[in-house]
């Protein structure tokens, strides 16, 4: 056997992935925490998904955090869902635990949740929150959020049909509005989320301006090294704060550590590791 087998081996699974910081964040959560483990990438296209994943789990990897565009066909394919994955409907972690069995988790929602209350020190309770875009990632966090006493929260959409489909969904949890982008309007929200993908074709949704006050807080779910084209947006609305999602993929990356292997890391010094390098 190879020394690389003989560790617990995980990874992250997505289209494309290339240039993910998972492996870089995991290896410091396995240092800090004196955990032996080896974790890699795989670049898996959607029509090879369920066999790629399957033979995985048959090779012996023990778990897998899913990124785009696989987070709904994990919900698929997995076993069993923990409860706040059921409600998602979309998975980013699965592990492999004895007698076969795939278990698919979501952590996106806690991820978001822990790096705006414990690390932007934002207080999510009567504010007035919008949500753009409705795929996969805004699965993962609307439940989270939803459970926090929002005074209001919007879903608004490029397709606007999605939007409503969403929160057909998530109805019995409490009263979300949706839109589409051009219907948007003033006052201020107090937090403007972005979970669309536009920014990975360098692209913005079309937003009006009234929708940015200056307590506004503008998060992006995306993150680089430069201001993402949310961002940049953001500054130019004079935002209270333009926020790169670097530490909503490290909190999900610390609760998908805890269900494969019973710690939680401490993410403090991974998100100064990491402001070394954006
Ligand atoms: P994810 O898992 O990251 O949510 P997804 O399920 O493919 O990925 O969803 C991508 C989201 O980004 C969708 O809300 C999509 O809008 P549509 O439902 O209209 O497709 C949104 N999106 C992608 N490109 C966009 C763009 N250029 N402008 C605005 N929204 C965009």
């Amino acid at each position: 056997m190879s020394e690389a087998a003989a560790v617990d081996q995980y990874g992250l699974v997505g289209h494309p992935v290339a240039h993910s910081w998972s492996p870089f964040i995991h290896g410091l959560f396995a240092k800090s925490t004196a955990q032996d483990l080896g974790f890699r990438i795989f670049d898996i296209p959607p029509q090879h998904f369920r066999r790629d994943i399957l033979q995985l789990f048959a090779g012996g990897i023990r778990g897998l955090n899913v990124t785009l565009p696989h987070k709904q066909s994990a919900a698929d394919l997995v076993n069993e869902l923990t409860p706040r994955a059921a409600r998602a409907q979309a998975v980013n972690t699965i592990a492999f635990f004895e007698q076969s069995t795939l278990l698919g988790d979501n952590t996106d929602g806690a991820g978001l949740t822990a790096d705006l209350e414990r690390n932007l020190q934002f207080e999510l309770a009567d504010k007035r929150v919008l949500i753009l875009g409705a795929g996969g990632a805004v699965r993962g966090v609307l439940g989270p959020l939803l459970e926090r006493e929002l005074r209001e929260i919007k879903i608004a959409n490029r397709t606007p049909h999605k939007a409503q489909s969403l929160v057909n969904e998530f109805a019995d949890m409490g009263t979300i509005a949706a839109s589409g982008f051009a219907e948007l309007r003033g006052p201020a929200y107090d937090l403007i989320i972005n979970a669309t993908s536009a920014g990975l074709h360098g692209q913005m949704p079309p937003l009006p301006a009234g929708i940015v006050g200056d307590s506004t807080v503008c998060y992006d779910m995306s993150y680089g090294r430069v201001d993402t084209p949310f961002t940049r947006w953001a500054k130019e609305q004079h935002a209270a704060r333009a926020v790169k999602g670097w530490g909503m993929l490290v909190e999900q990356a610390a609760e998908s550590f805890l269900l494969w292997r019973g710690i939680r890391p401490n993410t403090q010094p991974v998100l100064e590791a990491l402001a070394q390098h954006f």
